[in-house]
């Protein structure tokens, strides 16, 4: 069986990955870039109720709010936007739709249901123009890494794929949160054009997600694995999943968990070929899938036929 067979069993593991993808593994595991040390637990039988509840009472959804240093002391109450990220669509959305990057959804025919939801969220520099019918154009949030607002190809400034959406944007600090190193010394430099793209578009909504939350994540991660996951932050779809639960009633998730289409083109927007895009080598990807693989409902024609998962939004989760 394949790796992507295993995952719609929620039974894959890292030894299914090609001899290259694990090598990668194991050389993010020996450089531990950013520090971590994980001492909690590790299991893989909490059930689906619990791990909802856990998802829910363990990740808070926060942002860089300016009320710590060092970023008090630079002025960053008047920098950030006046209303937090959880208070910013009032009561929240009732249906949202999340949408990977993946090639797989090239040929999907998925725009219009896409587009139905009342809030959309896609990733990067992931594009619509040119791919309604496969990913619909309706843009509500955009998550973005700190390589986006760094890298000068991306045009973050200028380019009208970041304008009108709210956007969230990301970048590792150590494990050991420390604000001050952060601050001194990003993965790339968010901090600089963030700054200024405030000043410039005040009225945009664009936030800098906290690296707490990011942290918490992965240990909610590795607690539900009994292997050993990558030391890296997660990816920005299992950080995109995990705040759309936050802020809607329902989340339907499209191409995370690969239907049949499963390729190794890497985005839908470029020709790239990569099975780490989809399975991860940097990000524990294939880790995250499987946590999501347990806590998803929704038929097996829809995963298979749409890379549709459905989850609930944690207002609906009663613990
Ligand atoms: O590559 P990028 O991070 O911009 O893609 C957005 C997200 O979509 C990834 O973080 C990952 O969670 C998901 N993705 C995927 N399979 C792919 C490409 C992206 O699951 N082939």
């Amino acid at each position: 069986k394949s790796v992507v067979q295993r995952l719609w069993q929620g039974s894959a593991s890292v030894d299914m990955l090609s001899p290259r993808l694990q090598k990668a593994v194991k050389d993010y595991m020996s450089t531990n870039k950013h520090g971590v040390s994980y001492r909690g637990r590790r299991s893989a039988r909490v059930s689906k109720k619990r791990l909802l509840c856990e998802m829910k009472r363990k990740v808070k959804v926060m942002t860089v709010d300016g009320e710590e240093l060092p970023f008090s002391s630079l002025g960053w109450q008047k920098i950030v936007p006046p209303l937090p990220l959880e208070r910013l669509y009032g009561k929240g959305f009732r249906s949202c739709a999340v949408v990977t990057s993946a090639g797989a959804i090239l040929h999907s025919g998925l725009g219009k249901e896409i587009d139905s939801h009342d809030a959309v969220l896609r990733f990067n520099s992931a594009p619509t123009k040119g791919y309604e019918r496969d990913v619909g154009n309706k843009t509500t949030i955009r998550i973005i890494n700190s390589q986006i607002l760094a890298n000068p190809n991306h045009q973050f400034n200028s380019s009208s794929l970041y304008k009108n959406v709210t956007l969230v944007a990301w970048d590792p600090a150590p494990y050991a949160v420390n604000l001050h190193k952060w601050y001194r010394n990003p993965d790339y430099n968010l901090f600089t054009p963030y700054m200024k793209y405030r000043k410039q578009f005040p009225a945009q909504p664009f936030y800098i997600l906290h690296p707490k939350f990011i942290w918490q994540l992965w240990d909610m991660i590795q607690a539900n694995t009994l292997e050993n996951i990558q030391p890296n932050p997660p990816s920005s779809g299992f950080i995109g999943i995990l705040l759309m639960m936050w802020l809607c009633e329902e989340v339907d998730v499209y191409e995370y968990i690969p239907s049949l289409r499963q390729t190794d083109l890497c985005h839908y927007h470029e020709r790239y070929y990569d099975a780490a895009c989809t399975l991860g080598a940097y990000h524990p990807l294939l880790y995250e899938k499987i946590l999501i693989q347990r806590v998803k409902s929704g038929s097996n024609s829809d995963l298979w036929g749409k890379g549709k998962v459905t989850l609930p939004g944690f207002r609906n989760i009663h613990c």
